[in-house]
């Protein structure tokens, strides 16, 4: 039906219209470059563009969609696109922070309100996940991704999509994915933003390219090419990426949008001229130009001089049109713009409350000495500090177009919320964000604005002193501002800024229980602070309820069992730093040596590995039960540990299960996640934990980029982080 439909329309439209509808252009925010559309409401008279991002709201995007449908010779709908990534208005954790959750419903939950908002907005189309696998904190996006590991950001990608699309796009709340950026964006040399990319092909199967290939088995609706090259090339003109792999290895039926103007950018890359690398992109497989539209204004002057072929402008037409077919556009333009939904659906009690319940999921206990927390509510006073403590600006996080940090929780209402009187709050900012003035500007592009206060440095410090010094415990929240993390927002130093440090190293000095209370976009590099403070909670960038759940965590009324997805490092020498490293042929042991892989200065070890967060209770592991230690071919094992509450809550646990292949044709990670469950255990509860392993999790990519498993010994390692498991081998034949 639908290529009947899409064949009859495509037999009725000119070559200018079908290059229409191959352009996307933005009104507005965010403009992430340095070109903007113009001449819109013209183009869209004239079916010269495909789709527009940058507006949303009912009545914003009706105007426009009426523009293109009564006044476009074909009345083709346009597809409206957003940056939508973790919430459209009810804001939820960054990526990084929801992947810390390890909870796949809740995720999937996350992105459907996202979608249901967006759609009651009159958005179809959102530009999210981002599935790039990223081993750099360095790289600011890392915020935006689901950390280091294929597999765990595989099961991201997959619930995602699915809350994103549901069960059809064309249902009212739904919107199509657009998984992001493919590919290896994430791989950047050195974390400096579109920088270079350069990888063996058997990294890129094995590591970085899983959740991409995860996204397409989910039925993802569309892709966005990124802005590195791969293999020298750029990927947004890269046949092999966008054809070969995408589409013929994996069979991807939908259609692929170029980054904000990475068409243009070919250019800068040493590709050709504008109109050269527009074609080169089109017959890469590139369907719709986002922003730059090269598409627009050389692809007719290119098929008139044969460098490129009409089937090649008629397929990815085809592709777009097909899109707006999958979202029901053709049945209804207007069918999420909707004035009545946008008053229930947006922003609703209903979604705050599932936000604060999501956000407290995302948290990660990383140090928790002498059980200072959880806080008592009553009969205590705190100090609570820092420049993050009575803030709404930086709540949200990276990447909220339409989220509105005046309606987010600052952490001091939040407390304030869940203890009513029954604590003291001695309240000073303490310090400012940064006083590096070149940082501020480079950083003050967008919403996430910082300012220096106009109060001296000491003044500040001295308040933050003062208030300590009446308090039982200091909870200083620091960390990131929004902007210190995102797009186009890499560091080379990723510790706390100077000035909140200082503050920290002082109220240290007092010897009272000082809980750290963090905000980061990142990993960061936390060793003084993981020596000093007593506890340390990473709460990443929040969202909407970020006050509310971190008072629910801070106070005991949720036990946090969230987890990282990605290593801290000790010092940004040691980066890249991920867990699924391989062994090299003089391994580290323990503690540096000389003619072994290891610095002469630190450990090879991270500050927290992979996998790991604490708890408030404690958890013990019993070893590893194989059902056999021999198999055969498609024989199946089960693995089981017994983990034991054996503390005084009850709390969640995030049971792991890696694998190590000891011996290969080809040099193996040290271990790589296959599985994990989450489980809830009561004070002195134990339960057994079983996982069933298969030789699909034995199989790798060998030098032939052959994907199969080799026979011989595997150990599986099954524990409370990828540092710290109990393991037991088998023997496995073919
Ligand atoms: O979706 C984003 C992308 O992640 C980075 N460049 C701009 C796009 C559209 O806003």
């Amino acid at each position: 039906k639908m290529d009947v439909f899409v064949s009859g329309l495509m037999k009725k439209m000119t070559l200018d219209e079908k290059i229409g509808q191959l352009n996307l252009v933005t009104i507005g925010a965010p403009t992430t470059g340095s070109v903007v559309n113009k001449g819109v409401a013209e183009k869209i008279n004239k079916g010269a563009i495909g789709g527009v991002f940058g507006i949303w709201g009912a009545k914003n995007t009706k105007e426009v969609q009426e523009a293109a449908v009564k006044n476009s010779r074909l009345h083709i709908p346009l597809i409206f696109g957003l940056d939508v990534i973790h919430g459209h208005r009810t804001i939820f954790p960054i990526p990084l922070g929801m992947s810390a959750t390890w909870d796949m419903d809740l995720i999937k939950q996350s992105a459907h309100i996202a979608a249901k908002e967006a759609t009651a907005e009159g958005l179809s189309w959102v530009f999210s996940p981002m599935v790039d696998i990223a081993r750099d904190p360095r790289w600011g996006r890392i915020s935006e991704g689901s950390g280091e590991d294929p597999w765990y950001g595989s099961q991201v990608a997959k619930a995602m999509v699915q809350g994103y699309q549901g069960a059809s796009m064309k249902n009212a709340d739904a919107v199509m994915a657009c998984v992001k950026h493919f590919a290896l964006y994430g791989g950047a040399e050195a974390g400096r933003e579109y920088n270079t990319v350069d990888m063996s092909r058997i990294k890129m199967y094995q590591d970085y390219l899983p959740p991409y290939k995860a996204a397409v088995d989910a039925g993802a609706g569309s892709f966005m090419s990124s802005f590195n090259t791969v293999d020298g090339v750029p990927a947004t003109g890269n046949q092999w990426l966008l054809t070969e792999l995408l589409r013929n290895q994996w069979g991807f039926k939908g259609f692929v949008v170029s980054d904000y103007t990475a068409v243009n950018e070919m250019q800068a890359h040493g590709l050709g001229d504008l109109q050269t690398v527009s074609a080169l992109a089109l017959k890469a497989g590139l369907d719709m130009d986002m922003v730059g539209e090269g598409f627009l204004t050389t692809l007719k002057k290119s098929l008139k001089e044969g460098k490129i072929t009409q089937a090649k402008i008629d397929q990815a037409c085809r592709r777009v049109l097909e899109a707006k077919y999958k979202l029901g556009l053709f049945d209804d333009p207007y069918k999420s713009m909707d004035v009545a939904r946008e008053e229930t659906d947006v922003l609703s009690v209903a979604n705050r409350s599932a936000a604060r319940e999501i956000t407290k999921h995302s948290f990660v206990l990383l140090k928790n000495d002498v059980q200072t927390l959880p806080l008592k509510k009553n009969a205590l006073s705190i100090a609570l500090v820092g420049p993050l403590a009575d803030n709404h600006r930086d709540m949200l996080g990276t990447w909220v177009v339409a989220g509105d940090w005046e309606k987010s929780v600052s952490v001091l209402e939040g407390i304030k919320n869940v203890v009513g009187n029954g604590v003291t709050i001695n309240y000073a900012k303490g310090s400012n964000i940064t006083e590096d003035t070149t940082f501020i500007k480079r950083l003050n592009f967008g919403p996430g604005m910082i300012s220096i206060d106009p109060k001296p440095s000491d003044e500040l410090l001295k308040e933050a002193v003062e208030a300590a010094k009446k308090s039982d415990v200091i909870v200083a929240v620091v960390g990131e501002s929004q902007s210190m993390s995102g797009e186009s927002s890499s560091r080379s130093d990723i510790s706390i800024p100077e000035p909140q440090e200082n503050m920290l190293k002082e109220l240290s000095k007092l010897g009272k229980p000082l809980v750290i209370v963090l905000f980061n976009g990142r990993p960061l590099t936390l060793t003084w602070e993981n020596g000093h403070a007593t506890a340390i909670l990473d709460v990443w960038a929040p969202g909407t309820e970020a006050g509310n759940a971190i008072a629910d965590v801070l106070f005991g009324d949720y036990n946090p069992a969230g987890k990282i997805t990605a290593t801290f490092p000790r010092s940004v020498g040691q980066i890249p730093i991920y867990y699924n490293h391989k062994n090299t042929g003089r391994p580290y042991s323990s503690g540096p040596t000389k003619f072994k892989s290891n610095y002469l200065d630190i450990s090879n070890d991270p500050l927290y590995p992979f996998g790991y967060g604490l708890s408030y209770t404690t958890f013990s592991y019993s070893g590893v039960k194989l059902s056999k230690t021999k198999l055969k071919g498609n024989e199946i094992l089960t693995a089981t540990v017994t983990v034991t509450n054996t503390g005084k809550y009850a709390g969640e646990e995030v049971v792991q299960q890696y694998i190590s292949d000891p011996v290969a044709s080809i040099s193996r990670s040290v271990k790589e996640l296959k599985n994990y469950k989450k489980i809830n255990l009561q004070p002195g509860e134990a339960k057994e934990v079983t996982f069933v392993i298969t030789p699909e999790q034995l199989k790798f990519y060998n030098s032939q980029l052959k994907y199969d498993w080799e026979p011989g010994e595997f150990v599986v390692q099954i524990g409370t982080n990828s540092s710290d498991t109990h393991s037991a081998s088998v023997w496995w034949s073919k």
